[in-house]
């Protein structure tokens, strides 16, 4: 396994960083989140130092480490984390050269799933196996399809793009988005899955996002219900360029609304592909505003007013005609004066 990693982390230009993923047993007895955060406080004076970023997931008993990086510095993280005893039997599921996507040098994922360890190890021993044998997929899709228990519609259909539509909804206010998924959730008989995220920063840590996978026929859709602080996580903005379309809860407070569209810009400033934002409201929202500021962004806004009672059904009932994944493809050379009304 040593020579496996040193190899491959030995050679990257400067415009590409080494890759490398792992997934090993957890030896923890206690709480995860304490001990992940102490990992966390280590990991970022080292990873920062060696400019080595690093997205840590654990579920069903597993860790999950995905490395981007100077190879030199990759393989000294490696080197430390092969002999630390927190947990056991380190396989390497990814090595490569490529382009960075972790913006940040720390994110850390608990996926609270039903799946037992023995069926997550049954994973990893397939991409252990495609890996040794070449066909390794990208770190972004290692990552996502051991983070999506088996039991989900879209577990087996998320490494097909076409088949496969990500879309995530932020709330201005409140907790309008979870309550959708949640309401989603109820109305497909689909399980909602619940993930505590963390990033670089001691403040705001532990994010909570929530995820239901639809079938609908055409394409298998999952919907993220994410936490406006969750914006800033390196996790998040890895995996942004992913999703067709980003559903936004106004809450007609202009600053509150402002702001949610500042940090959906800042987390998107890196990316090539950007998702259509779709901004949801009652009649008076500035959509003015928010489209000049979306546009400054470089993202496509398409707006739609609601009337009346808005819960969770109103919201989707709003949403679902503009999940139009072919105006999404197409986002590049769409008009950005685009108006849904
Ligand atoms: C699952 C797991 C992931 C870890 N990830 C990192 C990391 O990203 N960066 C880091 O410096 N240490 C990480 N550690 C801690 C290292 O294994 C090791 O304890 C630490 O780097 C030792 O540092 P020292 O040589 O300075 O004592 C991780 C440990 C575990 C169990």
């Amino acid at each position: 396994m040593t020579s496996e990693w040193q190899d491959s982390a030995a050679t990257a230009s400067d415009m590409e960083v080494g890759r490398l993923m792992y997934a090993s047993q957890s030896n923890f007895t206690g709480p995860v989140f304490q001990e992940m955060q102490r990992i966390r406080e280590h990991a970022l004076q080292r990873n920062v130092a060696d400019e080595v970023h690093v997205a840590l997931l654990h579920q069903s008993g597993w860790f999950v480490e995905w490395m981007e990086g100077p190879p030199a510095g990759v393989h000294a993280l490696m080197g430390r984390v092969a002999r630390d005893t927190r947990h056991r039997g380190l396989r390497l599921l990814h090595s490569s050269r490529g382009p960075r996507r972790l913006t940040q040098p720390w994110s850390m994922a608990i996926v609270q799933a039903l799946e037992l360890p023995a069926d997550f190890a049954r994973r990893v021993a397939t991409l252990r196996e495609e890996h040794q044998q070449g066909r390794a997929p990208g770190p972004a899709t290692v990552w996502r399809r051991l983070s999506t228990p088996l039991t989900h519609p879209g577990a087996a259909e998320q490494a097909v793009s076409d088949r496969f539509q990500r879309v995530m909804v932020c709330a201005a206010k409140g907790e309008a988005s979870f309550d959708m998924v949640r309401w989603l959730g109820r109305t497909h008989k689909a399980e909602v899955v619940h993930r505590r995220f963390a990033g670089s920063r001691a403040d705001g840590l532990d994010v909570a996002t929530d995820y239901v996978d639809l079938d609908i026929g055409a394409v298998v859709r999952r919907v993220i219900a994410m936490a406006r602080n969750g914006l800033h996580l390196g996790l998040t903005q890895a995996f942004l360029p992913d999703y067709s379309h980003v559903i936004l809860l106004l809450s007609g407070d202009s600053t509150r609304d402002g702001d949610l569209m500042q940090r959906l810009v800042a987390a998107c400033a890196r990316l090539v592909h950007r998702p259509v934002v779709l901004g949801l409201g009652l009649p008076f929202c500035d959509h003015a505003a928010l489209q000049k500021m979306a546009h400054r962004g470089g993202l496509v806004y398409l707006d739609c007013d609601l009337a009346g009672h808005i819960d969770a059904q109103a919201w989707w009932d709003a949403a679902e005609p503009l999940l139009d994944l072919s105006l999404a493809a197409n986002s590049d050379w769409l008009p950005l004066s685009v108006s849904a009304r």
